[in-house]
């Protein structure tokens, strides 16, 4: 019974000096911005699980309804022996509907949030006591070694949720280039990637009514005055999210609500009222920019699925 996992620990980014260095560099830029991947410690993590469960947020549920159509034709493709490499792990309930239909030799979570990681990976092993299970944690923005015994002869990488989106077009082609790197020829790459629709049914997913996009967001600037020392005050900002149809983005901002003053250690930062913080960028693509640009870093097409209506699409790559 494997009810215990392996935890790669060698590939443990170190967030707090990356939080600090990365706030003090973004609050001092013309546009005040600051990465999206700090979204993600356990209560951003948890927000981003409630996110996937609003009635307006339609990407997950229909990548989970195009996974359970399209699993045994995927299986077929990944073969008898695959292992399953799940990128941005996080709850692991879209891998669930994988590994009942591949039944790969092993699986390997990874995964920037270590304590989300872990407590997704140990149920995985007690839920499936046949797999052998990996945990590693990464920064997917940065080059990535893969643990060899975790990968097998036959890995398939999986990147679900339209991640990559979070990503502007450059970053996607180096983060698609390192994951060629880490991968050995012939491996599978399945991508979940949202796609480029009518701007109201976007705008209307990053801005639920139940406010969870809004504390999601928010959840940054908790962060940084929990773990840095800052007086920064998430009650003087507020959320907004639109499409910027030019960009072919969904922009998330923190607004400032008055003219304020920041300081994060010794360092004030100047904010006018309605000045933004901008805080992520959601890159939706058409199949045919998507191919092309994993083309461009050596995944070639094999298949690809869309629901009816056209709202998400899930690629099937193979690295060359
Ligand atoms: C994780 N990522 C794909 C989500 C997205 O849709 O860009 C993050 C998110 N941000 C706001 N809502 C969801």
């Amino acid at each position: 019974m494997a009810l215990a996992i392996r935890f790669h620990e060698q590939y443990q980014p170190d967030h707090s000096a990356s939080l600090r260095s990365e706030s003090l560099a973004g609050f001092a830029a013309e546009q005040k911005s600051i990465s999206p991947k700090f979204f993600y410690d356990r209560r951003g993590s948890e927000l981003f699980e409630q996110i996937c469960q609003q009635p307006e947020y339609y990407p997950t549920r229909t990548e989970e309804m195009i996974l359970r159509l399209a699993r045994q034709q995927i299986a077929e493709l990944a073969g008898r022996d695959a292992s399953l490499v799940e990128l941005g792990s996080g709850a692991s309930r879209k891998v669930r509907l994988l590994l009942e239909a591949l039944h790969p030799s092993s699986y390997l979570g990874i995964d920037i949030s270590r304590d989300f990681l872990l407590s997704s990976t140990h149920r995985l092993a007690a839920d499936y006591p046949w797999l052998d299970v990996h945990a590693a944690c990464a920064d997917f923005s940065q080059p990535m070694q893969l643990p060899e015994e975790a990968l097998g002869e036959h890995p398939l990488a999986f990147f679900p949720g339209s991640s990559i989106g979070n990503f502007d077009p450059q970053q996607a082609l180096a983060f698609l280039r390192n994951l060629h790197e880490a991968l050995p020829s012939g491996a599978g790459l399945l991508i979940g990637v949202d796609l480029v629709k009518d701007s109201d049914v976007l705008e209307r997913a990053y801005n639920d009514q139940a406010g969870v996009t809004a504390a999601f967001n928010l959840n940054l600037i908790e962060r940084i005055r929990n773990e840095l020392d800052s007086d920064i005050d998430p009650a003087r900002f507020s959320h907004r999210a639109f499409f910027n149809k030019a960009e072919s983005r969904i922009e998330m901002h923190l607004v400032s609500r008055e003219a304020q003053q920041v300081r994060i250690e010794d360092q004030y930062f100047d904010f006018d009222a309605g000045e933004s913080l901008h805080t992520e960028n959601s890159y939706k693509y058409t199949p045919a920019s998507f191919r092309d640009l994993a083309g461009q870093a050596g995944f070639g097409a094999v298949a690809m699925w869309m629901d009816p209506a056209r709202l998400f699409s899930v690629h099937y790559l193979q690295r060359e």
